[in-house]
């Protein structure tokens, strides 16, 4: 049989190998919510998300959408092209037959399926198209010149509009020599201080942009219904500086999204190797027993489902998704691509890692398990998968019992843990896996490099780590003192076996 042939055959057999590949699970079962979400520690109990019933009357959305190019790089007649284009669907599910497809379409979803939230911004559309903006904002670039965060989307023919805030968006990494890697986080775009300039445009424009595309998100994304008084609530309100100077804080690599707060952001997280984790999130705010509280996860996230969760019992226990850039209310990305993508997470490989095993790094495995590391760093995942408790929590026996926990606090800020809506009043063991792509550490990353994290001075009130604004006041990093007290060679030993994780 020719290769032609072959092929031929093979595609004839896709309908068949379609129908007897396993269906694909539902994302939102009511005997699997039970357990998904952890307790919050202010609420003592977990928040109550949205029935299957519910889940499956909001609308579907499977919305093929389109690269956007940087001003230099964008084919010819491309935005006339993109105006022909009829309204199509991401994936088509019914051509998905072998493993390879599934994982092929989840990669569509990674990079094409956008958040609803920002689409249509002609403001945002111009800035794009702007140099000055473009290299301020650092956005990921694949060497032929895409944007590969944003998407055009084209929700009725001879309307295109920008999408932003793929899952690409925070999750894909540069190499310095520009090699993209999917899965680890976005090092390069400076999130926190695009924010804070977006904020400062939004004030100059007018009063009414800035409590439209600013003030009025921040309100949902950070506000705890369940903590009164609420702590993030009011930073809504404060003066569009002061605002700015907040986002301005926040170091390379973690991200003040919804959930978090303006002023404890969280480090974002490399999705290689997510399948090992066993809670999601550094508050593990939810668990991963299976593929479906990862698809699960994906659209709490990526479709906001997350906004109809009650935090609480009170009349505002739920966020309000026209407040949040979804006029038309949460939609939902079907359970196939949902699929897709989290067998695409469990798909990608580490890359290779440059820094080699030598003599020094033999030494400083050796220092690793003398200084107790590995019995929260467990090899060969580099966790034990368990949770800590964040500073100052004492879960009620109920709780405790509820969870993997290693029951003491290696003392980092608790903030995160305890005053946001991923509150759970737990810090997980991170992995150390691949921690030599990551531009900050601890679950605020308020550390910029393994240097830092080893060195005393950190716990002086005149620190200023390496990462932070230059406008950002010095203070000190506490908590995790694990390894501050080893000689100067031994820490050299110990973060060079660290870089070949
Ligand atoms: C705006 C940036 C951003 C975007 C966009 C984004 N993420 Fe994330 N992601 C984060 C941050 C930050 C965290 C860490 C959250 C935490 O620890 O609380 C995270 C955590 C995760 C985790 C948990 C991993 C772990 O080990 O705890 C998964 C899974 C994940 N993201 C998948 C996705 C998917 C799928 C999409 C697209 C639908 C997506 N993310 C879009 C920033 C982003
Ligand atoms: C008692 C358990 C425990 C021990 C022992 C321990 N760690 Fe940790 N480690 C943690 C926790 C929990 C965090 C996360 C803290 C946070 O997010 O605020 C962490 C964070 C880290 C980080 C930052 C990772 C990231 O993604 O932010 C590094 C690096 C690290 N530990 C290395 C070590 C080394 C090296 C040792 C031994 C000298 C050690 N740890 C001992 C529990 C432990």
């Amino acid at each position: 049989m020719s290769v032609r042939m072959f092929a031929g055959a093979l595609a004839g057999l896709a309908p068949v190998l379609a129908w007897l590949a396993p269906p694909v699970p539902k994302t939102w079962s009511d005997n699997e919510i039970p357990g998904y979400r952890l307790p919050l520690a202010g609420l003592g109990k977990a928040p109550a998300l949205i029935s299957e019933r519910e889940f499956y009357a909001l609308p579907e959305v499977n919305l093929k959408t389109y690269p956007v190019y940087t001003p230099g790089s964008e084919p010819a007649h491309y935005m006339e092209w993109l105006k022909e284009q009829d309204p199509k669907p991401l994936v088509d599910v019914s051509k998905l037959a072998t493993e390879e497809d599934w994982i092929a379409a989840g990669k569509e979803v990674f990079y094409g399926r956008e958040l609803p939230r920002f689409t249509g911004s002609e403001h945002s559309l111009q800035m794009i198209r702007d140099p000055q903006v473009l290299a301020a904002y650092k956005l990921t670039t694949s060497r032929d010149g895409v944007l590969v965060g944003l998407r055009y989307v084209v929700h009725e023919k001879g309307k295109v509009e920008l999408g932003t805030d793929t899952c690409a968006m925070c999750h894909v990494h540069t190499l310095p020599d520009g090699t993209l890697i999917e899965g680890p986080a976005n090092t390069k775009t400076p999130f926190g201080p695009l924010m804070g300039d977006l904020t400062r445009r939004y004030a100059k424009i007018s009063p009414q942009m800035l409590e439209e595309r600013r003030r009025k998100h921040m309100r949902e994304d950070y506000r705890v219904p369940f903590l009164k008084p609420d702590p993030n609530l009011p930073l809504a309100d404060l003066p569009a500086e002061e605002i700015a100077r907040y986002y301005d804080w926040h170091p390379l690599g973690v991200h003040g999204r919804t959930g978090t707060s303006l002023r404890y952001p969280v480090k974002i997280a490399n999705l290689i190797g997510v399948k090992d984790m066993k809670y999601l999130d550094r508050t593990g705010a939810v668990r991963q027993r299976s593929i479906t509280d990862l698809m699960r996860y994906s659209t709490l996230i990526g479709d906001v489902t997350d906004a109809l969760t009650h935090y609480g019992g009170s009349p505002d226990s739920t966020l309000k998704p026209e407040n949040m850039g979804m006029p038309d209310g949460v939609k939902r990305t079907p359970d196939a691509l949902l699929y897709a993508l989290a067998k695409y997470m469990y798909s990608l490989k580490p890359p290779e890692n440059p820094n080699g095993v030598s003599e020094l790094s033999r030494r400083g495995e050796r220092v690793f398990q003398k200084a107790g590391c590995a019995s929260c760093h467990t090899p060969p995942l580099y966790t034990n998968n368990k949770l800590t408790l964040a500073l100052g929590y004492d879960p009620p026996a109920e709780i405790r019992r509820q969870v993997d926990l290693l029951p003491l606090t290696v003392g980092t800020d608790p903030n995160l843990a305890l005053t946001t809506r991923k509150g759970t009043g737990f810090y997980r063991v991170p992995s150390l896996r691949m921690i030599w792509l990551d531009a900050c550490f601890l679950h605020d990353g308020s550390i910029g490099t393994l240097e830092e994290l080893f060195d005393q001075r950190r716990l002086n009130d005149d620190f200023r780590s390496s990462n932070w604004s230059p406008t950002a006041p010095s203070h000190a990093v506490k908590g995790h003192t694990f390894g501050l007290n080893l000689k100067a060679a031994d820490k050299s030993a110990l973060i060079a076996f660290l870089r070949t994780l």
